[in-house]
């Protein structure tokens, strides 16, 4: 009696890669990183910050950094913390930010996110800011690590060791501690009502369960992406909070499958992108909650008709129950009902399915993609 087993597999839980395995854990990565951060009656209770309350109340402008998929977890914090704090908020990759002489001081708030915390651009943005004065808070995923030792405070994401190069379980981990955090701010400085953070939080607690609905129902997902193993260009479109999804979706694309891949802002596509779309083109589209209060889900859906117009294979992404997209889309992913704030949660994880089934269509090495670094300790 013969049984094949070897380390490597053993530890990808029976995924075919350590990416599979890492879309497959997201929902206990968002699980464990809401785990013990707020009590019975929806209070935050971060004390882990050990950081004065006072000065956080001072605090005037937060900046965001960090690089790569990471910042794009940023720009969904930007969205949730200006929401429910209404503290201006700028992200910005740590690269750029150093070289600019930005203006903070004692009242700026500087949030980096790391999912290694050895990223040396990020690291050395960080250095840059407390130099300045500014407070500096981490939100990484790897204990003890360089940029959380020389921050003010760490909030840790609780994703577990990630191992695939290209991030998937971190994202959601850093996108689900940013906004634990602008929650927890916004409930120091009385921002919100209790009971609406208790509604959040609420929310947040269920999304777990939806990730696992999406994990469920993406056979036929996959099996578009199979057929695109051929595509030599794929744009990705978003507002609000869908526009980072879009572009990590892009990233995600370019990173292991090799593939021409552009997020753009909707609103900006008739400003140069739209130039790109000729018969076939296959766009992808995050659609918005059309239960959302402004033109937001309206906007999107005649994006959707402008591309289709022009030839675009229209693969969109929307909430269950939304019609309104069937008539101008090819192909449609529902992901379960959740408030628009929160809907990165979700709207990522179709993205991520579809990179990793498109690039091991074509044979590659899923996890450990030409060229790249799981963390860039150089600048
Ligand atoms: C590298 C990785 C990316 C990651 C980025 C930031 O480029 O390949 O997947 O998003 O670094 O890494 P960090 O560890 O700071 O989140």
């Amino acid at each position: 009696y013969h049984v094949d087993w070897d380390p490597a597999s053993a530890e990808k839980g029976g995924f075919s890669s350590f990416m599979e395995k890492e879309i497959n854990d997201q929902p206990d990565a968002v699980a464990q990183t809401l785990l013990g951060r707020s009590d019975l009656d929806g209070k935050l209770t971060l004390d882990e910050l050990r950081i004065d309350p006072e000065l956080l109340k001072q605090v005037n402008k937060i900046i965001v950094l960090a690089c790569g998929t990471a910042a794009y977890a940023g720009t969904v914090a930007k969205y949730a913390i200006e929401n429910w704090c209404r503290i201006p908020t700028e992200v910005e990759l740590a690269h750029e930010f150093r070289y600019r002489d930005p203006i903070l001081d004692e009242n700026t708030l500087v949030v980096s996110i790391s999912q290694s915390g050895e990223t040396m651009d990020t690291l050395m943005a960080v250095r840059y800011a407390r130099e300045q004065g500014a407070k500096t808070i981490s939100i990484c995923n790897t204990n003890g690590s360089t940029i959380p030792r020389e921050s003010d405070a760490v909030l840790y994401t609780h994703a577990g060791p990630e191992i695939a190069v290209a991030s998937t379980k971190a994202f959601l981990a850093q996108i689900t501690a940013a906004y634990l955090l602008g929650l927890y701010l916004a409930q120091l400085r009385g921002n919100i009502f209790s009971g609406q953070i208790k509604d959040v939080l609420a929310d947040l607690n269920k999304i777990p369960a939806k990730i696992q609905t999406i994990l469920d129902s993406a056979g036929p997902l996959r099996e578009l992406a199979r057929s695109m193993a051929n595509e030599k260009s794929v744009l990705f479109l978003g507002r609000h909070v869908g526009y980072p999804v879009a572009l990590e979706g892009a990233l995600k694309l370019k990173e292991i499958a090799y593939i021409h891949a552009e997020g753009f802002a909707a609103g900006e596509l008739k400003h140069g992108p739209i130039a790109l779309i000729d018969d076939g083109q296959p766009v992808f589209v995050v659609v918005p909650s059309p239960r959302g209060r402004d033109s937001l889900h309206a906007k999107v859906v005649s994006n959707i008709q402008e591309v289709r117009a022009r030839g675009a294979r229209t693969l969109v992404i929307a909430e269950e129950g939304d019609e309104a997209v069937k008539a101008y889309a090819e192909y449609v992913f529902y992901v379960p009902e959740t408030p628009t704030l929160l809907m990165p949660l979700l709207t990522t994880v179709p993205l991520q399915i579809f990179a990793a089934e498109l690039a091991a269509a074509k044979g590659y090495d899923v996890d450990q993609p030409r060229n790249l670094a799981k963390s860039v300790t150089v600048e």
